[in-house]
């Protein structure tokens, strides 16, 4: 059977709202205030509040099809199938059906949707453990639909949950047999010869594991199932391989005909840069995207960028090209994501941006490389060398891993992440001793971001009046972002405005003064406080930059704002009702 993208989604929605599902949007890839995650891993993550019991204003069944981000198998990708960003297809029954029927559906789905023999098919069960039964319950279901015991597998593997715990339980994966002989008399479904393909996975959500391991029983019982999009795709259209489905070709073509090679020919560079291109564009897309950076989200993209800039160079492409080829990933999705036709320039920007960053040291880094593994003893690169490579050529440790593994050279990862641990120990006691103020950040650049938000919010209140003021603020060393009550979308033409006014101010290069007086007395002189009662009405620090503005702050900010750099906007977006959010950046 084949089968386009469009079919494919299509299928799986209707095929869930005929069973009484409620179809919910996407979230987004970056996910809402949880520390424990970086990014959506999966499609129940946005779900936790409702597998646990809160109610969901779609029902007790929900389906959708979650953008998903996993970068822990990053340097897998280059075979046929893995990828760190996918699409997952996934149902819920919030406290509803459960094994019978979902296994049910899921055999529904299989045979008489996407076209599998009952014979095809090989499923694994729990097998069982000290938290957990085996579950008869799940392979009896799987036999009311005709498959075989040789069919049925039980592992002990098969349980889903979060890293970090939150709702769990056993689960029942589903295969497709292509057929190949076993590769031993203890050939199963969980084994990597190439005989099976997982296609799908229920999960029966029946516990809580909590923070410290321990099992309690969820309120209520749960299903989760997510089904990967490309790889089934990949499946359906025959070639087994996710690059050669549809979702890939446009961007596919344009990098044979910008590299002048064939995929067939380069398989691990063409799939490196075709995988890490698109996560990146959907890391950079997101309504709540960022830029690269060296923290957190902002690293994971940093990376991904920088492996796909050196797959490019392998491919012989030392011109920028990410930016032509994330217009093709932009094209193909936008119609289901038009969060990315909305933040095209951003995406676009960024990384070109971050190629010619990576310009200036790749090559010099590249050469430093040649003689490290000339050198490398033990076949390993310490963690001082490889911390080395990245703080001074910006090579990230995955980075450094790839070019070691092609030459079957390891890298001493602990030791790296003790260097960088220290490194970070460092800048923070250094930033300590530079500043005493009662901010969680205290470097130089975030000093800067800080004077940036008053010259902002001041210009912001020129222009629109009094009722523009802060509500919050969120800075690192890398941007800023800056919340203020409006309730509109700014214009292009205000947004150019608020810029130029505010690199004015920044040329102007006026001392930024500090000054302690008792709350009163900052009030009387007009001073904004927007967050008075965070501070001590005897002694407040009142920051003043010339008649530009006036704000009572806990610091720590620049000295003249000539110091800041260019000012640049990189989005004005919603933040909640009546608060506009703008990001930028000191360049
Ligand atoms: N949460 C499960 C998984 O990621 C099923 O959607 O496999």
């Amino acid at each position: 059977m084949t089968m386009t993208y469009n079919e494919l989604r299509n299928l799986w929605i209707d095929f869930f709202k005929s069973k009484g599902h409620t179809e919910v949007p996407s979230a987004s890839v970056l996910p809402d205030n949880d520390a424990t995650v970086l990014f959506t891993t999966a499609g129940m993550q946005p779900l936790v509040p409702y597998l646990m019991g809160e109610k969901h204003p779609g029902g007790k069944r929900i389906t959708d099809i979650q953008k998903c981000v996993r970068t822990n198998d990053i340097a897998e990708v280059g075979d046929h199938c893995h990828l760190t960003f996918f699409e997952m297809m996934g149902n819920w029954s919030l406290g509803d059906y459960f094994k019978k029927e979902m296994i049910a559906w899921s055999f529904e789905f299989l045979t008489q949707k996407l076209g599998f023999k009952k014979e095809q098919l090989a499923v694994t069960c729990f097998a069982g453990n000290e938290n957990a039964p085996k579950d008869e319950e799940a392979a009896t279901a799987w036999r009311a639909q005709g498959l075989n015991d040789n069919q049925i597998f039980f592992i002990e593997d098969n349980w889903w949950g979060l890293a970090d715990g939150g709702p769990c339980g056993p689960d029942s994966e589903m295969f497709i047999d292509n057929g190949k002989p076993a590769c031993g008399p203890n050939c199963n479904p969980s084994c990597n010869c190439g005989k099976y393909t997982e296609v799908w996975n229920d999960v029966f959500m029946q516990y809580l594991k909590k923070k410290d391991g321990t099992m309690e029983p969820l309120v209520q019982k749960n299903v989760d199932t997510g089904m990967g999009l490309e790889r089934t795709l990949a499946f359906l259209n025959g070639e087994g391989d996710v690059f050669m489905t549809e979702v890939f070709e446009d961007c596919r073509k344009k990098l044979e005909e910008l590299s002048g090679k064939k995929y067939a020919e380069n398989l691990v560079p063409f799939r490196k840069v075709l995988d890490h291109l698109r996560t990146a564009v959907f890391i950079l897309g997101d309504d709540k995207g960022v830029p690269p950076s060296n923290t957190d989200q902002g690293y994971v993209l940093r990376r991904l960028i920088r492996i796909a800039i050196r797959n490019l160079k392998k491919l012989d492409i030392s011109d920028f090209v990410l930016s032509k080829l994330a217009e093709c990933v932009v094209d193909k999705y936008k119609t289901y994501y038009p969060e990315l036709e909305r933040n095209r320039t951003f995406i676009m920007t960024e990384l070109e941006k971050e190629e010619q960053l990576f310009n200036r040291t790749i090559n010099a880094g590249l050469k430093e490389m040649d003689k490290v593994l000339s050198r490398v003893q033990n076949e390993l690169i310490d963690g001082e060398t490889a911390f080395h490579l990245y703080d001074t050529y910006g090579f990230p440790l995955e980075f450094t891993q790839e070019i070691a593994t092609e030459h079957n050279v390891k890298v001493d990862i602990d030791g790296f992440n003790k260097c960088f641990e220290a490194h970070q120990e460092l800048s923070r006691k250094g930033a300590e001793q530079k500043f005493k103020g009662g901010l969680a950040d205290h470097s130089e650049k975030s000093a800067h971001y800080h004077t940036a938000t008053h010259i902002m919010q001041a210009i912001l209140r020129q222009m629109f009046g009094p009722t523009v003021c802060q509500k919050g603020s969120n800075i690192t060393p890398e941007r800023m972002r800056f919340d203020f009550s409006f309730d509109r979308k700014m214009t292009p033409e205000e947004l150019k405005y608020l810029e130029e006014k505010v690199n004015e101010v920044i040329q102007q290069k006026i001392p930024v003064v500090c000054e302690e007086k008792t709350l009163a007395e900052a009030q009387a002189e007009g001073a904004l406080g927007l967050f008075t009662h965070k501070y001590d009405a005897e002694k407040v620090k009142v920051y003043t930059i010339g008649n530009v503005s006036k704000e009572v702050c806990g610091g720590p900010h620049a000295q003249n704002t000539g110091d800041l750099g260019h000012f640049r906007i990189l989005k004005e977006e919603s933040s909640s009702a009546g608060v506009r959010r703008i990001k930028a950046v000191l360049e």
